[in-house]
């Protein structure tokens, strides 16, 4: 008797049938007009490699690419080398032509599942897989094949949904599919239409505003007819990195989880808040503040990081919990974010970056205007006499760190 093949994974066909994100033509023009990957390495060398030097020929796999994001991280990071993986064969056709019209000769292509991604025997310095796990039928067997891919001072930034803005999302999808709504050109009118006709109430509205992605066809069915998806909590995230063996290393944004820029500074919540674990405050500044519909943060190996630079609840001690503890490198060389803008007036200036915005004047300008990638914070502080505006100067670096403005360069680990 001839056994029946395998039915085809339904995600599968959806991402062969609506290939995401929409293919980018010219990655030149893409980038003139400001587009770049949240998790490039290129950008953000030392929250990912914190405390150690990058590695020399990196080594980069992007694990469920999709039509563009590969090829962006190529263009972008021309010293390494990139493999970009995905089932889906239109996905990687996209990515071929992007490979040959832009001479992408760091980038290699494979049809691989994630699942599978070791039986190619390789090892990887830094994992980027976004807007993947979530679709996998087991997401912590998908991470656990990554992490054995993953070189012992390496990195993965994951991108996952994040439960509570998404709470509508859900509902939404519920409805179409009562409504008996397919993966079709006459399903994705109609969830169109739901969505444009849904109460400025609705929950999916929250989400609606932030999404990128909702003006193309494929956007529709990746947010509203999904095959299969999942969302997470904070807490949710813990547990999946320790199921997959691998330790939370950081997000890769504080920003959207720090209680100091998310609440007012006379909000009550601040009473009560800082006392708490770290993992509680991030999930509750989460459930308030509802900054992002998704997560993005680093893992890596649990063996990676050194005694001492992580605290008692084994978390990575990041800059700023470093900066607070007294433990931090004088020599440490502060770094602004790619994207912090630094808007002066008169006297004071104005820090933005999205949706956080600062006043800084006196010491904390004049200390932050030394922040030029070469000064140490030793340099930035001596600067100050008096004991009061050094305290001071610590202060607004504390709580500039802990929001991911600035990042930490380690000279003793370059
Ligand atoms: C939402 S898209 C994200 C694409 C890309 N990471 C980005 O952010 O632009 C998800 C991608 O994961 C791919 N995918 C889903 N399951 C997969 C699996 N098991 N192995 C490899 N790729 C997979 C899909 O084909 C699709 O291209």
């Amino acid at each position: 008797m001839r056994s029946s093949p395998m039915p085809r994974d339904p995600l599968i066909t959806q991402y062969e049938q609506w290939v995401y994100p929409e293919p980018i033509v010219d990655l030149d023009a893409y980038v003139a007009a400001g587009g770049r990957d949240y998790a490039d390495p290129s950008r953000l060398r030392w929250k990912i490699w914190p405390h150690g030097a990058v590695p020399a020929g990196l080594r980069i796999l992007v694990a469920g690419c999709g039509a563009n994001q590969a090829a962006i991280l190529a263009r972008a990071n021309p010293a390494a080398s990139v493999l970009g993986i995905d089932l889906s064969g239109q996905a990687i056709a996209h990515h071929e032509r992007l490979k040959k019209a832009h001479k992408l000769h760091n980038l290699e292509l494979l049809q691989v599942a994630v699942e599978d991604v070791g039986t190619l025997g390789r090892e990887f310095d830094y994992i980027v897989t976004t807007g993947v796990l979530h679709h996998l039928a087991d997401p912590a067997a998908g991470l656990e094949a990554l992490r054995q891919v993953l070189a012992p001072q390496g990195a993965i930034s994951v991108m996952l949904y994040g439960r509570h803005r998404r709470a509508g999302v859900y509902m939404v999808q519920e409805a179409l599919r009562r409504l008996g709504a397919e993966r079709t050109p006459e399903g994705v009118a109609l969830a169109r239409d739901v969505v444009a006709h849904l109460p400025e109430w609705h929950a999916a509205r929250q989400y609606v505003a932030v999404a990128p992605d909702l003006g193309y066809d494929a956007g529709i069915v990746d947010a509203f007819l999904n095959a299969r998806d999942r969302a997470y909590t904070v807490p949710e995230i813990m547990d999946l990195a320790v199921a997959a063996g691998l330790r939370f290393q950081s997000w890769l944004d504080g920003l959207h989880y720090s209680p100091s820029a998310v609440f007012p500074a006379d909000a009550a919540i601040h009473d009560h808040i800082h006392a708490l674990p770290r993992v509680e405050q991030w999930h509750i500044v989460d459930l308030l503040g509802q900054v992002t519909g998704v997560h993005r943060f680093l893992l890596c190996h649990a063996e990676r990081l050194l005694v001492g630079e992580v605290d008692e609840d084994g978390f990575l001690l990041s800059p700023d919990a470093r900066l607070l503890a007294g433990v931090i490198d004088a020599d440490a060389v502060p770094i602004r974010h790619p994207d912090l803008v630094l808007t002066e007036e008169h006297d004071s200036a104005c820090m933005q970056r999205e949706w956080h915005t600062l006043r800084l004047n006196g010491a904390a300008l004049a200390a932050f205007s030394q922040v030029d990638g070469s000064c140490s914070f030793r340099l930035i502080l001596d600067a100050f006499a008096d004991q009061a505006s050094r305290d001071y100067v610590m202060a607004v670096f504390t709580y500039l760190a802990e929001c991911d403005h600035i990042h930490f360069a380690y000279p003793r680990t370059t």
